[in-house]
């Protein structure tokens, strides 16, 4: 039997989305931030961290653009062809990995969003040390800066800050169980909002540890602003 440390660590890179929040021609992980994708710095980030296979999960029609981007991956990148919404896409690559002899192996997975693209590699280790500690699943989080107020039909309230935080990714699994919980919530017909949720799901708890503002999702243009200013202060 191979021992853990022999098996590969293994991404899923979720890139499928189009980004229509941001806007632009290409899709938003081909979207270039100092001159490289946004796909491309969240795979350097996730080896950097330790992760040393990936599968990239994309849009249909774009195998050449992003074959042509991973072509400088530091860690071996298959391509797979997402779906509709984000878990069929991380479904997609749970199916891959399985169909993979060498993957298949793997005992932890991430899921990382391609849109992070500036996730500290501390970040991705702490997840990975947190499987290897014995963690199911494990969420990297930071606090929430503003104050916030829920909004309902009769009014409104202030919410205490203090018992919430912020989700980030990459997200750590063990793999089976994530595979498991994502055919479930698929089988049961149920929308999820992250992987986290998915093993929940399944009666599963997550560890949390701390993420890092600098690994904010490019969602709208001025995100772009701010993670190209991320990125000239680490130069
Ligand atoms: N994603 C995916 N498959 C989908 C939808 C999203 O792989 N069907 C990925 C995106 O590529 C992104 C991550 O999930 O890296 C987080 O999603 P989000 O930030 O919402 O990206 P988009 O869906 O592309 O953006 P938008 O919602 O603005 O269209
Ligand atoms: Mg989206």
């Amino acid at each position: 039997m191979q021992s853990e440390s022999m098996k590969p660590v293994v991404a899923i890179v979720v890139a499928a989305g189009s980004g229509s929040r941001l806007g632009g021609e290409v899709p938003k992980a081909l979207r270039e931030l100092g001159g490289r994708p946004l796909v491309g710095h969240s795979l350097a980030a996730l080896a950097d961290g330790g992760v040393n296979r990936a599968i990239v999960v994309i849009p249909a029609g774009m195998m050449p653009d992003f074959e042509t981007v991973l072509a400088d991956s530091p860690i071996p990148a298959s391509i797979v062809i997402g779906g509709a919404e984000r878990q069929d896409s991380v479904l997609a690559g749970l199916e891959a990995i399985v169909g993979d002899p060498e993957l298949a192996t793997a005992g932890f997975v991430l899921v990382h969003d391609a849109a992070r693209a500036l996730v500290p590699a501390e970040v991705v280790a702490r997840v990975i040390d947190a499987l290897a500690s014995g963690a199911v699943g494990c969420v990297p989080v930071v606090p929430v800066v503003d104050t916030i107020r829920r909004v309902t039909e009769s009014g409104s309230e202030v919410v205490d800050r203090t018992e919430l935080c912020a989700v980030q990714t990459p997200q750590g699994f063990v793999r089976e169980v994530l595979h498991r919980g994502h055919l479930s919530v698929r089988e049961r017909g149920l929308q999820v909002t992250d992987d986290a949720a998915v093993i929940e799901a399944l009666g599963e708890r997550v560890v949390l540890v701390d993420g890092s503002r600098e690994a904010l999702k490019v969602t709208e243009p001025l995100d772009l602003l701010f993670a190209d200013a991320i990125l000239r202060n680490r130069w």
